[in-house]
């Protein structure tokens, strides 16, 4: 376990497992749709890389960036768009993959965006769901893990840009971030 870790709440193999779930549901409901898959960059790059790789439909692959916390620990309520789809999703399903929902304000405004546009749904798919830090209602559709409000790196998730590598998800010392 990293040095900088309390505790390891999934580890790789937890994480691999519910992978392939979700991946199993998703072909399911997206059977022959050939859904367009929105990686939100960049927390959600291995969860996304690992369920895409899981489902057996075909799909299609873009990529956004939008950023709401800069290096602070705490949300700031602000969502900027840094990295538009670099494609048309009118009359598409879309699925919207990330990493966590804490606030659910990346999420909505994400959501209203791509609404605006007339896709024929959009879903929700997120690892990690922080219902207790929840500030605007957002449904996650297809959800990995309920998450206790604690600091979690890992498998994507930084602290300043840090531990996106680990192969499972930790609870951050305290020390780490509060000095
Ligand atoms: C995280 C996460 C979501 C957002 C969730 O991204 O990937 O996009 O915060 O928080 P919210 O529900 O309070 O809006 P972050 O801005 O940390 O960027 P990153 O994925 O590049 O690390």
């Amino acid at each position: 376990m990293h040095p900088d870790l309390e505790s390891i709440m999934l580890s790789q193999e937890t994480i691999g497992a519910r992978v392939q779930e979700l991946a199993a549901r998703l072909d399911a409901d997206y059977a022959g749709k050939n859904p367009l898959m929105v990686c939100i960059l960049k927390g959600s790059v291995f969860f996304y890389t690992d369920l895409l790789r899981a489902m057996k439909e075909p799909v299609e692959l873009d990529f956004m960036s939008i950023s709401s916390y800069g290096a602070s620990a705490n949300t700031s309520g602000e969502v900027r768009l840094l990295k538009d789809l670099g494609c048309k999703i009118e009359g598409r399903d879309v699925v919207v993959v990330e990493d966590i929902v804490d606030s659910g304000y990346t999420l909505s405004y994400l959501k209203r965006l791509l609404h605006s546009r007339g896709p024929a749904s959009v879903r929700i798919c997120a690892l990690l769901d922080k219902v207790s830090r929840r500030v605007v209602p957002l449904d996650v559709d297809y959800k990995g893990f309920d998450c206790a409000d604690e600091f979690v790196v890992g498998y994507g998730l930084d602290y300043a840009e840090r531990y996106r590598t680990l192969p499972y998800i930790g609870i951050l010392k305290r020390s780490v971030y509060e000095k």
